[in-house]
């Protein structure tokens, strides 16, 4: 397979295919997943919860970022690589510019970074660098003392309207890709069918052009021993873990993930 670039991915949502992304870690599980099919790596910062068992993303750190994106580059075949900023790490644009220099340098195709309209300068300034930039909208897990909580986001008509708005901006200012995290999946097909760029998403329903899942909740596997609305336990009648991400690779494409109940109402 040739390797997937930021053309395959517009290709795909022209195409109506759509686009599996999954997150990775290390070397190993991102070999695993492009062998099952993921088209595109997530290095995300919820590594801050699955892999150094912390209660959320803010104590991750640039540097941690960019160790990982290093380990997925190695074990990656072809896939995209997306990788968060972390946590404050983009406060200013200077920072901005100088931490997605170093992912990128470590391996990442793409940075991804969290927040609406506000980053539009940003997004712009990273674009004019040769970055791309995927915009996680909704749920933006690095503002969950902000938010009071992991809650629903876009619901009611005034925050349906920014969220729009938001997206539409992005877009014209150069972002590369979208992510929506727990929106209603009402919303989200609004958003995914007004912007060009592809649109990916997590508790956003069926929709978007394309899904991602964090790799360790699609295996089953819980520190807290709850899972998320949006989550479906991909192991479950598999015998390997290879087989599970093939399943969840076969069922983002074939549109019977997420189902209706892995979603949420405006
Ligand atoms: O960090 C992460 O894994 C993410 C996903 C929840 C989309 O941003």
């Amino acid at each position: 397979m040739p390797a997937v670039t930021v053309t395959t991915l517009q290709e795909l949502k022209q195409k109506g295919e759509k686009i599996a992304m999954l997150t990775a870690y290390d070397a190993t599980f991102a070999h695993a997943a492009c062998q099952a099919g993921v088209e595109v790596l997530l290095v995300g910062d919820s590594l801050g919860m699955v892999v150094q068992g912390q209660d959320s993303t803010l104590p991750v750190s640039i540097d941690e970022m960019a160790y990982h994106t290093a380990c997925v580059k190695r074990g990656n075949q072809g896939a995209l690589i997306v990788t968060d900023l972390s946590f404050m790490s983009y406060a200013t644009l200077e920072q901005t510019l100088a931490n997605s220099a170093r992912v990128m340098q470590a391996g990442a195709h793409m940075v991804k970074l969290e927040g609406g309209v506000t980053l539009a300068d940003a997004v712009q300034r990273l674009a004019e660098n040769g970055v791309p930039v995927c915009m996680h909208m909704g749920l933006t897990p690095q503002s969950v003392n902000l938010f009071g909580g992991y809650k629903v986001q876009g619901r009611g008509e005034a925050q349906a309207r920014q969220l729009r708005a938001d997206a539409i901006a992005l877009e014209q200012a150069g972002a590369a890709m979208l992510l929506l995290e727990c929106v209603p999946s009402e919303l989200a097909a609004e958003i995914t069918q007004a912007v060009k760029i592809p649109v990916i998403g997590i508790g956003a329903g069926s929709a978007t052009d394309g899904q991602v899942l964090v790799l360790h909740d699609m295996l089953g596997l819980s520190l807290t021993g709850r899972a998320p609305k949006f989550v479906k336990n991909f192991m479950d009648g598999q015998t390997s873990i290879q087989a599970a991400l093939a399943a969840y690779v076969k069922a983002v494409k074939e549109v019977s993930f997420p189902a209706a109940e892995h979603g949420f109402s405006a």
